[in-house]
C-alpha cells in the first residue's frame, strides 16, 4: 500500500500567507497528523503533493527523523485532484496487482489509521473503495451516485450537479483507495470538460465502472474525521472536536478535570492516579504528571515532568522542566528549560528559574531570578534575590552549598560560589566567593544623619 497526500492546494479561505497544511490542530501542523496518520496504517511509502508554500512545507518537515523517506512532489499549478494525483504516477509501483493507492487530503486532519484499515481490506476485493459520509451538510461535497441495484456508478460534484443530485446525502470523504495497477490508465483518460475546469480525481469512479471494475463503499460514522479545513471556522471546530476526545480519555482514566471544556493539550500529556487540573490549563509537547499532582488554574506547561504528591498553583508558566515530588510552585511563577527542582522545593510568586538546579527542601519564595545555578540542599533566597548570571556577553554559572541563607534583595555575582551554611546579608551585592559558615555582608555602612531637612513645596 502507497499512500498519495494531496496538500498542494492554497487555502484561499484561511486568508493567510502560510500554506493551509502547515495551520495547526492540537499543537500539530495538519500535514504532520496526516503523515503520522498513513504511517500508522502501514504505508509502504508516502508520496505528498505540494504547491502553494512548497519550500516551506519541505522545510518544516524534513526536520523531522521519520518524514525522511516521505517523497516530496511539486504540483506547480493546481489543475485539480486527478492532476495532482497525475503527479505521483511514475513514483508509484503500479506493475504489482496487489498494491493499493490510498489517497488523503492534507486538509482532513483528523482521519483515524483504523478507519483507513477498514478501508484498505475492502480495497482487497475491489479496484475502487471510496469512503463516504451520510450527511445533512452536503454543502459543497461531491455526491455519491448509485444505480438501482444500490451499487456506486459516479461521484458528482456540486458545482456540475443536477438540482435533483444535490439532494443525495451521501457524500464524498476524498478518502479512496485505487488498485495502482489500474490508476495510470484512468488518471490519463481524465478530462476537465467540467462546470470548474479541473481535472477531477472523482471521475475516475465512472471510468472504472466503464472498464466493468467494482466499486465498493465504507460509509463513516463520526463527520469529523472526515470533515476538511477550508476556512478559520472549520480550524476552530476540529480543535474543539480533538480537545474533547482527548479530554474525554482523560476523564475515563480517572484525571479530574474540573471542566474538561477549559483543558487544552497540544501534544501528548501522561497522568497518573488521582491528578487534578482546574481551568484554563494548556499542555504543550511532551507533559508527565505523577500521582496526586495538581495543576491550578491558568497554568501552562510544556515538555516537563512533575513528579507525585506536586502542587502546581495559579497562573504558573513551566517549560523545559523537571519537577520533583511534593514540590509547591507559584502562584505566577516561571520555570523555564533547564530548571530542575529536587523534591520538596519551595518557589512562590514572581521567581524565575532558569537552568537552575535546585536541591531538596530548598525555597525561593518571593520575586526572585535563579539563573545557571547549582543550588544544594535546604537552602533559601530571600525576596528579591537576583542571580547575575549575565556580563552582557556571556553567562556564568552561581554555586550554592547545602543549607545557605541569601537575605533579601541580594545580587550574587556571577561566577561566584558560596560553601556550606554561609549567610548572606541582605540587600549585599556578593562578587566573591564565600567560605563555609561565613556571614557575607556586602554593602555600604549605613550613615544616620541627624538634622536633615525634608525638602518643602515650592509654590
Ligand atoms: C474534493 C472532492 C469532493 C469531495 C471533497 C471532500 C474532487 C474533484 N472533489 O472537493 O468530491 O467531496 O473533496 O472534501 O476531488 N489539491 C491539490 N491539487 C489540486 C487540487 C486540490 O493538491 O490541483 C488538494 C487540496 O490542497 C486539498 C485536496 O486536494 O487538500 C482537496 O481539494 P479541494 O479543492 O478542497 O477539493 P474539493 O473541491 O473540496
Ligand atoms: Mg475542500
Amino acid at each position: 500500500m502507497e499512500v498519495v497526500i494531496l496538500a498542494a492546494g492554497k487555502g484561499t479561505r484561511m486568508y493567510s500567507a502560510h500554506p493551509k497544511v502547515i495551520h495547526t490542530i492540537g499543537g500539530k501542523p495538519m500535514l504532520q497528523r496526516v503523515i503520522e496518520t498513513a504511517i500508522k496504517a502501514n504505508a509502504n511509502s508516502l508520496h505528498v503533493v505540494i504547491g502553494f508554500g512548497a519550500d516551506r512545507i519541505k522545510n518544516h518537515f524534513e526536520k523531522i527523523e521519520s518524514f525522511k523517506s516521505v517523497n516530496w512532489l511539486l504540483q506547480e499549478h493546481q489543475l485539480g485532484t486527478g492532476h495532482a494525483v497525475q503527479q505521483a504516477v511514475s513514483s508509484i509501483n503500479s506493475d504489482d496487482e496487489n498494491n493499493t493507492i490510498l489517497v488523503l487530503y492534507g486538509d482532513v486532519p483528523l482521519i483515524q489509521a483504523d478507519t483507513l484499515e477498514k478501508l484498505l481490506k475492502l480495497s482487497r476485493q475491489n479496484a475502487v473503495s471510496l469512503l463516504t459520509l451520510e450527511t445533512e451538510n452536503n454543502e459543497g461535497l461531491g455526491r455519491i451516485i448509485r444505480n438501482d441495484a444500490n451499487e456506486v456508478v459516479a461521484i458528482v460534484e456540486e458545482k456540475d450537479a443536477t438540482a435533483e443530485q444535490k439532494h443525495i446525502q451521501e457524500v464524498n470523504s476524498g478518502i479512496m483507495a485505487i488498485s495502482a495497477m489500474h490508476l495510470p490508465d484512468w488518471l490519463a483518460r481524465l478530462d476537465n470538460s467540467n462546470e470548474q475546469a479541473e481535472y477531477y480525481l472523482t471521475d475516475i469512479v465512472a471510468l472504472a465502472v466503464e472498464d466493468g471494475c467494482k466499486i465498493s463503499a465504507l460509509t463513516i460514522a463520526d463527520e469529523n474525521e472526515v470533515q476538511g479545513v477550508n476556512d478559520k471556522s472549520q480550524l476552530a471546530h476540529l480543535e474543539r472536536q480533538l480537545q474533547m476526545t482527548n479530554n474525554s480519555k482523560l476523564l475515563e482514566q480517572g484525571v479530574t478535570l474540573r471542566d474538561p471544556t477549559r483543558v487544552d493539550v497540544r501534544g501528548e500529556l501522561s497522568c497518573g492516579q488521582d491528578v487534578e487540573i482546574d481551568v484554563n490549563v494548556i499542555f504543550e509537547g511532551s507533559v508527565t504528571l505523577g500521582n496526586n499532582v495538581s495543576i491550578g488554574a491558568n497554568v501552562i506547561i510544556k515538555d516537563s515532568s512533575i513528579d507525585d504528591g506536586s502542587v502546581i498553583l495559579a497562573n504558573t508558566n513551566i517549560e523545559g522542566a523537571s519537577i520533583g515530588k511534593d514540590t509547591a510552585i507559584g502562584p505566577s511563577a516561571r520555570i523555564r528549560p533547564g530548571t530542575i527542582l529536587r523534591d520538596k522545593v519551595k518557589i512562590g510568586n514572581f521567581v524565575e528559574t532558569k537552568k537552575a538546579v535546585i536541591g531538596e527542601g530548598s525555597k525561593a519564595n518571593h520575586l526572585a531570578y535563579i539563573g545557571d545555578a547549582e543550588i544544594g540542599k535546604d537552602c533559601n533566597i530571600g525576596a528579591g534575590t537576583i542571580f547575575c548570571n549575565y556580563d552582557g556577553v556571556n553567562k556564568h554559572k552561581t554555586t550554592l552549598g547545602n543549607n545557605v541563607f541569601i537575605g533579601s534583595n541580594s545580587v550574587l555575582v556571577a561566577p561566584v560560589n558560596l560553601a556550606d551554611n554561609t549567610f548572606v546579608a541582605a540587600g549585599s551585592a556578593i562578587n566573591s566567593d564565600v567560605p563555609s559558615d561565613n556571614l557575607a555582608v556586602g554593602r555600604t555602612k549605613q550613615r544616620n544623619i541627624s538634622g536633615w531637612k525634608r525638602p518643602v513645596k515650592k509654590d
